[in-house]
């Protein structure tokens, strides 16, 4: 894998994961309402955290990159956004992001994403990307039409409660 691709924004630092984030993630991937929408397994224990990170660290690659959102000057992870499902010859990809709850409200990750999108297409020729969200994730729905996606009906077959929004170049 070629260098890790740090991208900058004017309040933000997006880097790479680090075992130091493991306080944050824990918190993330615990919080009720943040995982209010997500299905997914939560993290429990410090070291279920941990085993997530490291997971992702292992499985590092040049098509699924997985950012730590932090304040430029500050260094802890405030949320994560990550690019995954890369499909090369359509030229497409998957985005997915979240936020502690502290730090929602102040357009943070409108400028995250804006920054990611940007890195998709300009550096790897991303023409379209996707984003999954369930149907009554309304802060989700609303970042994603700020953005310019575009809402699919029916499009995700085996599961009625999820919404396709595609971003295309
Ligand atoms: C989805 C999620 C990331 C959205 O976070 P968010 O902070 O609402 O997103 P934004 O960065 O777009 O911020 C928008 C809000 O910041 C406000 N804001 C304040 N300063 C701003 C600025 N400088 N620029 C833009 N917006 C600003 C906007 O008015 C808006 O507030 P509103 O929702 O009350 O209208 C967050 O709700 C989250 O983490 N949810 C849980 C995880 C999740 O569901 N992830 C999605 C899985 S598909």
């Amino acid at each position: 894998m070629q260098t890790f691709p740090i991208l900058i924004t004017e309040r933000l630092t997006l880097r790479k994961l680090s075992k130091n984030d493991s306080d944050e993630i824990l918190q993330l991937r615990s919080d009720i309402e943040i995982n209010k929408f997500l299905d997914r397994k939560p993290s429990k224990t410090l070291e279920d955290a941990l085993n997530f990170i490291n997971s992702l660290i292992e499985n590092e690659s040049d098509e699924f990159f997985y950012w730590a959102i932090t304040k430029t000057d500050e260094d802890n992870l405030i949320g994560t956004v990550c690019l995954f499902d890369f499909l090369k010859d359509s030229r497409k990809c998957e985005i997915g992001y979240e936020l502690l709850t502290q730090y929602q409200g102040q357009g943070i990750m409108i400028e995250a994403v804006n920054k990611v999108l940007e890195y998709a297409i300009k550096t790897h020729g991303i023409k379209t990307i996707d984003a999954q969200t369930h149907k009554d994730n309304q802060s989700s729905i609303k970042l994603l039409q700020k953005l310019n996606f575009k809402k699919f009906d029916n499009a995700i077959e085996n599961n009625p409660n999820l919404i396709l929004f595609r971003f295309t170049t």
